[in-house]
């Protein structure tokens, strides 16, 4: 069916007849909340350089963790990008390519991490998924299996913005994207410390540094130091839609991602704008 309007030809649909840019007009159909399509569903994102540089030490331990885990939960396992992905910003930031061009060179890094940890859970069925699987294909697949893994990286890659030399939206941005987006129970970000502390735990003034056990996205915001995560993270946690709350997690410690996803504090819990 359709109508004509000021010479615009219209479908009959509740947004037809206005722009998409004033927000009091499309709030009545556009406001409502999103629902969860993997309600059931963890994820985990297992840092780059924190964990996966540190080698089979730090590895086995995790993956023996991940695979005692799968019986309980149906998951999602993330991996970030690591000191490749730095050695591969400074070449090409010396060579002045654009942003756009390193952030899928540095999410390959990511994906490169996520294969080797696949590989280490393929007897009990995890493989590697590619991120158009992971937007389409993510329930069949966790159907025949209890987890997969992909890049955490999000697919911004010639679209990344141009604020910054380095690509803004990594690893941390990208997995929490994923898991408000699918609407799933948790997102947990496995680190090499015990959590967001008021200052990096093991810089110069890591004596002095508290672990912060519980703070909010706003509270980080303003936040002048560093943080275990990308700072685009808080940003995409002031919009959320499902993901209530963020652990951060030490990987290093047997049992810690465990008690984690059975709902302990074990670690930071960030609290988000959902
Ligand atoms: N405020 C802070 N609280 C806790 N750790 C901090 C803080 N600031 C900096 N850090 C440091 O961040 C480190 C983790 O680095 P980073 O987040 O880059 O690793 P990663 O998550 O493994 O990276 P990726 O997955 O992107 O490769 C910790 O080992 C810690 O030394
Ligand atoms: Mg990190």
């Amino acid at each position: 069916m359709s109508a004509t309007t000021h010479g615009i030809k219209h479908v009959t649909s509740p947004l037809a007849r206005q722009t998409l840019l004033d927000s009091d007009l499309t709030r009545p159909v556009a406001g409502g909340r999103p629902i969860k399509l993997l309600p059931w569903l963890q994820v985990v994102k297992i840092g780059g350089r924190s964990i996966l540089d540190r080698g089979a030490e730090a590895i086995l331990p995790i993956v023996d963790e991940l695979r005692r885990l799968l019986p309980e939960h149906r998951l999602l396992i993330l991996t970030g990008a690591g000191i490749r992905a730095r050695h591969l910003y400074s070449v090409g930031l010396d060579l002045g390519l654009p942003v756009g061009s390193l952030a899928p060179l540095a999410a390959s890094e990511a994906g490169q991490n996520g294969h080797i940890l696949a590989s280490l859970l393929a007897p009990e069925g995890v493989s590697y998924v590619e991120h158009p699987t992971i937007a389409n294909q993510l329930a069949i697949h966790l159907s025949a299996a209890r987890a997969v893994v992909g890049s955490a990286f999000p697919p911004y890659h010639h679209h990344e913005f141009p604020g910054s030399r380095i690509p803004p939206h990594r690893a941390d941005t990208g997995a929490f994207l994923l898991a408000d987006a699918l609407g799933a129970a948790g997102l947990t970000i496995v680190e090499d410390v015990d959590g967001v502390y008021t200052a990096d735990p093991t810089g110069p003034d890591g004596a002095k540094a508290q672990l912060l056990r519980e703070t909010s996205f706003a509270d980080l915001a303003k936040h002048q130091g560093t943080l275990p995560f990308d700072r685009a993270l808080l940003e995409v946690m002031a919009t959320a839609r499902h993901i209530a709350r963020v652990q951060v997690v030490n990987g290093l410690v047997p049992g810690r991602l465990t008690a984690a996803l059975r709902g302990e504090h074990v670690g930071t819990i960030i609290r988000t704008g959902a």
